[in-house]
């Protein structure tokens, strides 16, 4: 057990921003700070940090709480793990109360899968120098390609000896019991009940986690022996999920933001041989096509990757896979081609390191360069086959979320192709336009979220952001809408009459709203349309200028973007349903917190008045309020301080 004191100390001298910004690249945005969520893909940021209160708050996934949740949840750890991470990370001395020293069996379960990958890693790495069979398979092998000790120690490798319990039998001597065993896939369970080391005279690979802890093996074999796989690896656990690791990501990290660039290879063993030449920025997705989360796990380190692969076609295929991933991810991708026959193992270790490192800076191509050389290949002479690779190309940089970058990209296909711009500008608008249609329902929510920050903002308790201007502000909205689309259909009626229906209860607090918003209601009440031109018409003139602020739409710029930029704004038009009935919550959720607020000013005065009875009643008051409040709240998936 930790002792209460080391975690007071802990707590003491955590900074949230700083914790967080460890795994998280993080934007100021007023008090407070906000960037991608890490625990969801998302494009547009929703995750937020609030310093004043030493607290998170990720809208996309829901989770929030303090720096240990966030530790907890973000790395998967235990309490325990986050309070000795934090520990160490602030340099506070962990002591612990002798009363209830930890065994082996109490220590949290993830906790005692890392404690045992980790011996293990030591006993397979013990076993390849301190034993016969060690050194002269395992040892003799990694010689044979080149590996020198330096290498062998950096990388950790290691030998697991011929035989069917060595390590087992070890492991349980030593007091691991048999279900972690079974826990780390370091060993089988068969149906009979007995089990077996899952790896056996095979060199072996730990894989390091981002922190330097070993979360899996990879084992090679040795020979050349059929019907066996080259390698076998450690199967998904509580601590190994495959896609959100990367080989070489431990060691090459600070290489990586070093020179802001990222090698990506397929193998082990290309890392660990361009390690020896020196070029230490490289990782391997280890025979998979690359995740998601593994080119965010990159991003964090740099914004640049370059793909290196082998001149054969099933290779290329694959790379280009990657590429509209990495693409996809927001990061800048360049790609580099090896010799036929040759991968960057073969290729370093025959050309030797300076050779390799400059062969690196001349052949690294942009991929609208190596795309388009290898479609001209293809499709020289055939105008079809030269049609669908202009298609091909241009999807690929439609995947670019940056239109500034997508339109340099433009430019240069269209030198290299000699092909007019605007042909490829009319291609890359129609996949982009379709795009952008599936994405309408993420934009509206990023717009909650914006408005959201505000709220955080109040929450946050530095600036307190007056509910009355909240109001005003929802009040605002509510009139635009009723401007621009009354007669437009959503939830089966007109937006009139939803929005009517669904503000009976409310009183609109600005007189010049209050008074647009009751014409509304009278036209509705005779079944008459009202349109914004009657406002323009009848209305005094501060109702005038109101409505002829508000019919200009925020939108109207969109149309001159769209030519200068390439993109296509969303029609909010298309997004009325959700727009209509989010307001409806929004305003509803502002005014019952404004009435909060003048009710807590009522219980204030009946406290110091000593007014019991009116107390009583307001206090009900303010319970159901509050109860409203969050409600409201849930509707919208904000969060309410308590
Ligand atoms: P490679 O076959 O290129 O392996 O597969 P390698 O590591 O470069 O090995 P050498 O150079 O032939 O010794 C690339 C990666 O694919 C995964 C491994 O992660 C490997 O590093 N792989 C490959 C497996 O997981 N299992 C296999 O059977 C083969
Ligand atoms: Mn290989």
């Amino acid at each position: 057990m930790i002792t209460r004191e080391t975690i007071e100390e802990v707590k003491n001298r955590i900074d949230i921003y700083d914790v967080v910004s460890d795994f998280v690249s993080l934007k100021k945005s007023g008090q407070n700070y906000k960037g991608l969520s890490p625990f969801n893909n998302e494009k547009t940021p929703s995750f937020f940090v609030v310093p004043a209160k030493g607290i998170f708050k990720d809208f996309s996934s829901g989770k929030g709480g303090d720096a240990f949740t966030f530790v907890m949840e973000h790395e998967k750890m235990s309490y325990a793990e986050a309070i000795r991470y934090l520990a160490k990370k602030y340099g506070v001395e962990i002591k612990e109360d002798r009363s209830s020293t930890e065994s082996k069996e109490v220590q949290s379960e993830r906790e005692s899968l890392y404690i045992l990958m980790n011996f293990a890693k030591d006993f397979y790495k013990n076993t390849l120098t301190q034993s016969e069979e060690g050194r002269s398979i395992g040892l003799s092998y990694f010689r044979e390609r080149g590996f020198n000790d330096r290498t062998l120690e950096k990388f950790e490798l290691g030998y697991a000896l011929e035989g069917w319990e060595h390590f087992s039998k070890e492991a349980i001597a030593k007091g691991y019991n048999k279900d972690l065993l079974e826990k780390t896939g370091l060993v089988v369970k068969k149906e009979d009940g007995s089990s077996y080391d899952r790896f056996r005279g095979r060199v072996i690979f730990p894989v390091h986690g981002l922190s330097g802890k070993v979360v899996a093996f990879g084992a090679r074999m040795l020979g050349k022996e059929k019907n066996q796989p080259k390698y076998i690896n450690s199967p998904e656990t509580d601590i190994y999920h495959k896609s959100d690791v990367l080989y070489g990501l431990y060691q090459g990290k600070n290489a990586i933001r070093q020179h802001d660039v990222c090698y990506l290879v397929e193998g082990y063993t290309d890392v660990i041989s361009m390690h020896q030449a020196d070029v230490e920025n490289v990782v391997a997705s280890s025979g998979t096509a690359l995740t998601e989360s593994q080119i965010k796990l990159i991003r964090r380190f740099t914004e640049n990757i370059t793909v290196l692969f082998d001149g054969d076609n099933a290779g290329i295929k694959a790379a280009l896979r990657g590429i509209d991933m990495i693409l996809r991810g927001g990061l800048n991708v360049r790609v580099l081609l090896f010799p036929d026959g040759e991968d960057p193992d073969s290729f370093s270790r025959k050309v030797g390191t300076t050779e390799f490192q400059k062969y690196l800076k001349e052949h690294t191509q942009d991929f609208v360069s190596f795309k388009a050389g290898l479609y001209a290949k293809e499709a020289a002479g055939d105008p079809i086959r030269k049609a669908e690779s202009i298609k091909e190309i241009v999807s690929s940089i439609a995947f670019i979320p940056d239109p500034i970058k997508r339109s340099v990209y433009i430019q240069e296909t269209s030198n290299l192709l000699k092909i007019g711009e605007s042909v490829l500008l009319t291609e890359l608008n129609k996949i982009l336009i379709q795009e952008r249609r599936k994405n309408e329902k993420e934009n509206l929510r990023s717009q909650v979220v914006e408005e959201t920050a505000i709220l955080i903002e109040d929450i946050g308790g530095q600036v307190k952001i007056d509910p009355q201007s909240l109001v005003y502000y929802q009040e605002r909205e509510t009139i635009r809408l009723l401007l621009n689309y009354a007669d437009q259909t959503v939830e089966e009626s007109k937006l009139s009459d939803f929005l009517l229906h669904e503000l009976e209860d409310v009183e609109f607090t600005n007189e010049v709203f209050k008074s647009i918003y009751q014409k509304f209601k009278e036209a509705a009440h005779h079944h008459q349309q009202i349109k914004s031109d009657y406002f323009l018409h009848e209305g005094n003139d501060v109702i005038k200028s109101a409505v002829s602020e508000l019919i200009t739409s925020r939108y109207d710029i969109s149309p001159h973007w769209g030519d200068k930029f390439h993109i296509h704004i969303p029609k909010e038009k298309d997004m009325l349903n959700e727009m209509a009935l989010s307001n409806v919550l929004r305003l509803k959720f502002r005014v019952v917190q404004k009435m909060m607020e003048d009710n807590l000013q009522k219980v204030k005065n009946a406290e110091s008045s000593g007014n019991w009875d009116e107390l009583d009643k307001v206090l009900e008051i303010q319970t159901g309020l509050k109860k409203a409040e969050s409600e409201l709240a849930g509707s919208l998936g904000i969060v309410v301080a308590k």
